[in-house]
């Protein structure tokens, strides 16, 4: 955990002002740069120290064989991880003849900034080396929102007391050495030295790396130019071998004389073109680059991002710290989602390797919400992904016996890669987050093209998965057995409240498109037989309830299991699956992660308020949030239901959730989940956003630590602001013709002819549940 106050409370950036070189691998992740195709870590210019080296195209894997120990049919065979590419941000330097290198020398000051409006981090150091001589280094890198394939950076060197002989390395640089991050052998010895070489260029200032995986057959070509600017002395040499391109600067510099050097660098890969192909793709995304300029680049970026913010901002008066955390948060998920563009968003974005790099439910159930009324088309891309893996999620259901498509638990390129069957093969709840979010996008943008093409064949093979998985009992009763929820800590349970009330609505939503777009229906081989069969299992799901406790049941029979003893569970023993054993933790009452809660937001129509004061209260003694998926979930509900204390506390974690390094591994890579959940706990949670029937649903409440807050949402074309005080909301149109919208149960029509403004319905207030020993959020007030 980040133990001391590692960044300044600022609104609009993230400044570290000191090197902390005890915590550097989660500041990398912290001012990771990306766009969703390109990703690059913090790491320092020099390449060293480094905790992790980073840069990451979206998709670029390399495969390995699944180890088991006992082996079973339909255990996938192989893994995928993502690799560590072409490094092309390092820039070296030698001052005299000694190497800059933090750990050398004295550092008399060091900071790094994340710009969230600017969209760049800015470094800004003074060195004096063990030979007596100081110098300030400045660079500015971003990765271009605007150009997907473009990164670049500025840096600038100048002796600040005597004349100096500088000498600039500015390479890219294949094959780097990682440090060990997994047990296994096989995995190691495949991302060792994941790129095979296949042409390497180098001639005046520019130069391009073409390498090919070796067994996943994925080529990525690197291209960089550069522009430099320094006294007469300067001079310019570059040079190329199978894994280096190098551009060497070498220049005497005055005190008050600065050598500049501005480094292009383009991206490109490929599992189908050639050779000519990808090397093309590299120079002609440069030559964009080259043709914009490092200052046009900088220009776009403030354009695409004050386009975004005007979009998508959360203001918050009353928290400093949440506020910034607030635009950190959005900015990184916007980073992992912006330019993603048919591809994965996976579950760190591009901002280090953990997970393997792969991609989850947390994009349909976390990331995508918010994308939804911030930056539609990202989601459009999101699911348009899904759809283009169907061949492999048809397979997969045919494998397992299934009907329709089964989506992959965790997957880089659209194949399962999941080892552990109980809570990845039985995860199917992430079908029905699919089509969960394919509804949410339909209803929010009335992109009817998009259904037509995309959402239709997504909902109907989801539909037909959910129809074959399930069966009807002997009383009609429709049951889905043997599933995975998103409680990993119960595996293969009957009747997941979660699963099947978002199976209905996927079973409901796929006849209903099918009726809409009776073309794409017939095409897809479907009858009125088979949407009626969906409809009927829709009508006879089984809803688990327990009438003796007045509770639903997370699963059937869930709240007779015997109860976790959490007395004797000490603090280190959390994350419980580290310290017991699955089979142990599976027969018992304890929940890992948001699942029956999360239900009662996503499917809030299908319980009263009463139930959901009740089952909130019941189940919050037995969530251990373990995952850090949870804590924005229990705070949507905690609001809803009126715990808004409690739901600030879970705001917090939330939102801190890297930037404190809540959970010790944000060196791996950000929790993009549990950073767009933190907008879902402002916008639904004391927002009290929903959508019925199209319509979009608001029961505002401010916990009393805030004085307001201010969001935008996007909405069938139209932009609807939300100002929340203690005593009332304000709903203004900032485009787009009359949009009816409900507060607090009542119409209001909001136009272009002024704010509405409501008074807040008062909420009730309840004892505050208890969570378990030792796991209660941290007290925000
Ligand atoms: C959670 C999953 C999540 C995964 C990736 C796990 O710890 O339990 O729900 O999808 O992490 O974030």
């Amino acid at each position: 955990m980040i133990s001391h106050p590692s960044f300044e409370v600022e609104p609009w950036c993230l400044r570290e002002s000191s090197l902390h070189l005890d915590v550097l691998e989660q500041s990398e992740s912290v001012f990771a740069l990306s766009n969703g195709h390109v990703g690059w870590r913090g790491n320092l210019d020099e390449g060293e120290p480094h905790g992790l080296p980073g840069s990451y195209l979206n998709g670029v894997h390399e495969v390995h064989p699944l180890p088991y120990a006992e082996a079973g049919y339909g255990f996938p065979e192989s893994g995928q991880t993502v690799i560590n590419v072409t490094n092309g941000k390092i820039i070296r330097l030698f001052v005299d003849d000694e190497p800059f290198d933090v750990r050398y020398g004295r550092l008399r000051s060091h900071e790094r900034v994340l710009d969230l409006r600017g969209g760049f981090l800015r470094r800004t150091c003074e060195w004096t080396s063990p030979a007596g001589t100081t110098v300030r280094v400045r660079s500015t890198r971003l990765i271009s929102l605007t150009q997907r394939s473009v990164a670049a950076v500025a840096y600038e060197v100048e002796p600040l007391d005597a004349k100096v002989r500088i000498v600039v390395q500015s390479e890219l640089v294949a094959n780097e050495q990682l440090p060990e991050t997994t047990g296994d052998p096989r995995v190691s010895a495949v991302l060792e030295s994941p790129l095979l070489p296949e042409e390497h260029y180098a001639h005046g200032m520019r130069m391009r790396l073409l390498h090919c995986t070796r067994h996943s057959g994925l080529r990525v070509g690197v291209a960089a130019d550069h522009i430099v600017q320094g006294p007469s002395s300067t001079q310019c040499a570059s040079e190329s071998s199978a894994h280096i391109g190098r551009l060497t600067v070498t220049s005497e510099l005055e005190p008050g004389e600065t050598l500049r050097l501005e480094k292009f660098v383009a991206y490109g890969w490929s599992g189908v073109r050639s050779r000519p192909a990808v090397r093309d793709q590299a120079e002609a995304a440069l030559a964009g680059a080259r043709s914009t300029g490092w200052q046009g680049l900088l220009d776009e970026q403030r354009g695409y991002l004050d386009e975004f913010w005007a979009r998508a901002d959360v203001e918050i008066d009353g928290d400093e710290e949440i506020q910034q955390a607030v635009r950190f948060a959005l900015f990184h998920v916007l980073q992992a989602g912006a330019r993603a563009e048919q591809r994965a968003i996976p579950s760190k974005g591009l901002t280090g390797s953990g997970y393997d790099g792969h991609s989850f439910w947390d994009t349909e159930g976390f990331v995508l919400p918010l994308l939804t009324h911030n930056a539609p088309h990202a989601v459009a891309d999101a699911l348009r992904w899904r759809q283009s893996t169907l061949p492999a999620a048809r397979d997969r259901a045919r494998q397992l016996g299934l009907k329709g498509a089964a989506f992959p638990w965790r997957t880089i390129d659209g194949s399962e890669c999941s080892g552990y069957w109980p809570a990845g093969t039985a995860a199917f709840h992430v079908n029905a987050d699919i089509a969960y979010a394919v509804t949410r996008y339909v209803a929010v943008t009335d992109d009817e093209e998009f259904e037509r093409e995309t959402g239709v064949e997504l909902l109907v093979e989801t539909a037909r998965l959910w129809h074959s998985l399930g069966h009807h009992d002997t009383h009609g009763r429709f049951h889905i057995d043997g599933v995975t929820g998103p409680d990993e800590y119960s595996a293969i349970a009957n009747d997941n409240l979660y699963t099947n009330l978002l199976a209905q609505l996927n079973l409901r939503a796929a006849a209903n498109a099918v009726e809409r777009h009776e073309k794409q229906g017939a095409a897809l081989g479907v009858d009125e037989e088979e949407t009626a069969a969906w409809r009927d299992a829709a009508e006879a799901i089984t809803l688990p309830y327990n009438s003796t406790l007045h509770v639903h049941e997370q699963s059937a029979g869930f709240t007779r299991h015997q109860m976790w003893d959490f007395a004797r569970t000490r603090a280190d023993q959390y994350p419980l699956m580290l310290h017991f054993p699955y089979f142990d933790l599976y027969r018992k009452q304890v929940v890992k992660q948001a699942d029956l809660v999360f239900a009662m937001f996503l499917r809030g129509d299908a319980f009263d308020e009463e139930q959901k004061a009740r089952n909130f209260e019941y189940y919050e003694p037995l969530t251990v949030r373990d995952s850090s998926l949870s804590a924005c979930v229990q705070g949507v509900i905690a609001a809803e239901v009126g715990h808004l204390k409690l739901a600030y506390d879970y705001l917090s974690e939330a939102a801190l959730m890297d930037l404190y390094d809540l959970e010790n591994n944000t060196r791996d890579g950000l929790h993009i989940a549990s950073l767009a959940g933190t907008w879902l706990t402002l916008v639904a949670g004391f927002g009290g956003m929903r959508h019925r029937d199209g319509t979009l649903c608001f029961t505002p409440r401010l916990p009393d630590r805030l004085r307001r807050l201010a969001f935008t949402v996007h909405v069938r074309g139209q932009l609807l602001r939300v100002e929340i005080t203690g005593s009332s909301a304000t709903y203004s149109l900032l485009e787009g013709g009359p949009l009816e919208i409900q507060h607090c149960g009542q119409s209001v029509t909001v136009s272009d002819k002024g704010p509405q403004t409501r008074p807040l319905s008062p909420v009730t207030t309840r004892p505050a549940p208890q969570q378990p020993p030792g796991r209660r959020p941290r007290r925000r007030e």
